[in-house]
């Protein structure tokens, strides 16, 4: 493995650790805007893993999502998401990550995700592939939309603004389903590992899909925004397929943005 990307997985795993220490024990909440969580376990990790990059690569800037990061006159910059979940981990559910991206000139080249509770450490290198705890890693083989299981997420604030409940309606009925989780950076390395076919959310943040963009195309697939533009870490989108879904959910989007729905919501009903 790349000396670079093994020390990405070393502080990863460390994080990991860190963020499992506090899972155990329970942890106290704090809020950063209206339904918008922090805990003690987010700033711990990050500050852990700045601390870490910033011995082991002086000459590298940061970018970590509670701020801790540092800007440099340097080609290479990390993207850090410290709790990829926060809102699982804070209720328990066992779903979040420690996600790390690094890109060079403007391009990413190196990812980890590690999922603690699972011990599952996805990692990729540009043009190297990508792997899961050291196995080749390939996206599904799911060629119709309508048997592919799909997954998105929808923002922990200013979820007033968003619609993309509209998408969660039609891509649930022209699926096997659709899966909210509660981390995008392991919904994208879940498509990169075939467990789902497809993955769509709006206003991610660079952290959020660094590390998880890489591994979805170093798997095989396709990363992309909702209306098939080159994928960006500043996009207000992303779409990320096995690469054979592509197209098809393209134009599923489509026709959802044109407002050409195949059923409207039902009516709500009070149980007899
Ligand atoms: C969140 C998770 C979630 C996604 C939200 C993100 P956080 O990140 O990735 O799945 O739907 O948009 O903000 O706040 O837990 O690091
Ligand atoms: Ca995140
Ligand atoms: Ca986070």
């Amino acid at each position: 493995m790349n000396e670079t990307l093994a020390t990405a997985v070393a502080i990863a795993r460390e994080a990991g650790a860190l963020l499992l220490s506090y899972y155990d024990r329970g942890i106290r909440l704090e809020y950063k805007g209206e339904a918008d969580i922090v805990t003690e376990a987010d700033r711990a990790s990050e500050a852990l893993i700045v601390k870490r990059l910033q011995a082991q690569f002086p000459e590298h800037a940061v970018v970590a999502e509670e701020g801790g990061g540092h800007s440099a006159e340097s080609e290479y910059r990390w993207y850090v998401d410290p709790l990829d979940g926060t809102t699982n981990f804070a209720h328990g559910f066992p779903m979040f990550c420690v996600s790390m991206g690094l890109e060079k000139n403007g391009e990413m080249i190196l990812g980890a995700v590690y999922d603690p509770l699972r011990d599952e450490m996805f990692t990729a290198a540009k043009q190297a592939g990508a792997e899961l705890n050291g196995r080749p890693l390939r996206v599904s083989k799911v060629d119709r939309l309508e048997e592919a299981l799909v997954g998105t997420g929808f923002p922990s604030n200013k979820r007033h603004k968003n619609a993309n409940i509209h998408f969660y309606h039609q891509i649930s009925l022209r699926t096997h389903g659709v899966r909210r989780a509660g981390s995008a950076a392991l919904d994208l390395a879940y498509v990169a590992a075939g467990r789902l076919d497809c993955f769509w959310e709006f206003n991610l943040h660079p952290w959020d899909l660094a590390a998880g963009a890489l591994l979805v195309r170093e798997a095989g697939g396709q990363v992309s925004d909702m209306a098939g533009r080159p994928h960006r870490l500043d996009a207000e989108s992303i779409a990320a397929t096995n690469g054979l879904l592509h197209g098809e959910l393209q134009e599923a989007f489509e026709e959802i943005f044109a407002g050409r729905y195949r059923a409207g919501l039902p009516p709500v009903r009070r149980p007899a």
